[in-house]
């Protein structure tokens, strides 16, 4: 398969952990005979220093013309703590997802067995967590309009729904938990929101069509709780683009990293795929960032197109690396292994398949593609 991939790498660390997932791109292209063609274009901050604007045309009619997007990260320290900022660079993914129409958001939350240690929460109740998240990403308060009173102490932010937006990211979750453990929550604030009100009619009406799949209701501020004192009872999770943000970094949690969650937002014609953590600047260039959910990441754009065998190898790389302790320090601070030397053992893992039976931490040569 020929794939055209746009590359917006971005901010921080967004070009060391996109690097990454490249390297296992190209692993996975030489292994299965496929063609991955990158185009890079700036984003965020990095377009906002070279051109003033933090999507400039160019980077959007790329993206339109890809088969896929690989995104890196976003975000400035300088723009952060200046609330007049008038051009901020999470304007850029923002107008990207709003223009590409990337309705829908989807990000796995696992615990890894290996890693079952490391997760602030007690391992008992994380065991066997597995779930995903099915966050809206084109509309509500995110993109509702936006009013500041001319002597700037009054402010709003609108939060508004139709029904077709709802509909579009229901039928896809409800088409996932279909392929899954059969069970769909839908987070809202139905006790409070006219909005909420809206999604719990709609998804009960679709619910309908999908009657393999049970349907429940959570408020969002009692899933929040239920998301660390019960994640196993999670199977697919639908939300609003306002919770979904919400809890899906407080999902990360359980994984032991944020470094670990990928995500993939879907449209009618167009895909991207991210990791879900920010640009991390204290950690630029220090090659200490986790590449993992860039790489778990590219696995989704794998999956997305139908590449079934190759996003799985991925995913067994990563649990590999993941068993042998060979993290960043995020996950083991006395760990000997950088962002580089991830992205290396995941892409040999994948070249030399064939002769990785008798692999240990002992002989793994890194950066060549062999293991032996
Ligand atoms: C995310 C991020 C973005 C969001 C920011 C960078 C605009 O937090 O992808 O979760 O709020 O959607
Ligand atoms: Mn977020």
């Amino acid at each position: 398969m020929k794939l055209n991939i746009a590359v917006l790498a971005g901010d921080g660390i967004g070009p060391e952990v996109t690097a990454q997932a490249m390297k296992v791109l190209n692993a996975i292209a030489e292994t299965y005979s496929h063609t991955f063609v990158y185009r890079h274009a700036p984003v965020g901050a990095t377009a906002i220093d070279q051109t003033g604007n933090p999507l400039p045309d160019e980077t959007l009619n790329l993206c339109k013309k890809s088969d896929a997007i690989l995104f890196g990260a976003i975000g400035d320290p300088k723009y952060d703590n200046d609330p007049t900022a008038k051009v901020r660079p999470e304007q850029g993914l923002l107008r990207l997802r709003k223009s590409l129409g990337l309705f829908t958001n989807i990000r796995p939350v696992k615990a890894y067995p290996t890693l079952i240690n490391k997760s602030p929460l007690k391992k008992e109740i994380i065991k066997g967590t597995d779930f995903t998240i099915y966050r809206e990403l084109t509309g509500g308060i995110y993109f509702g309009d936006k009013t500041l009173s001319q002597d700037g102490t009054i402010a709003s932010d609108l939060c508004k729904y139709s029904k077709s937006e709802i509909e579009r990211v229901a039928h896809l979750a409800f088409k996932a938990a279909r392929n899954r453990r059969k069970k769909l929550t839908l987070v809202d604030k139905a006790n409070v929101l006219e909005t909420s009100r809206l999604w719990r009619k709609v998804v009960t009406k679709i619910g309908e069509s999908y009657d393999d799949v049970s349907l429940d209701f959570l408020f969002v501020d009692n899933a929040a709780m239920q998301i660390i004192l019960n994640p196993g009872q999670f199977d697919v999770i639908l939300t609003e683009n306002m919770f979904g943000d919400i809890i899906s970094d407080e999902g990360s949690v359980i994984g032991g990293s944020i470094g670990l969650l990928a995500s993939a937002s879907i449209g009618n014609h167009n895909a991207l795929f991210e990791p879900i953590h920010g640009s991390y600047p204290q950690a630029k260039g220090k090659d200490i960032a986790n590449p993992i959910a860039s790489i778990l990441s590219a696995a989704m754009l794998l999956d997305h197109f139908g590449l079934k065998e190759e996003a799985y190898f991925i995913n067994l790389a990563v649990e590999k690396s993941l068993e042998l302790n060979i993290v960043t320090p995020d996950l083991d601070p006395e760990s000997i292994f950088g962002t580089n030397k991830i992205g290396d053992f995941i892409a040999d893992y994948i070249l030399s398949a064939d002769d990785t039976i008798s692999l240990n931490k002992e002989n793994i040569n890194f950066g060549q593609s062999t293991i032996i």
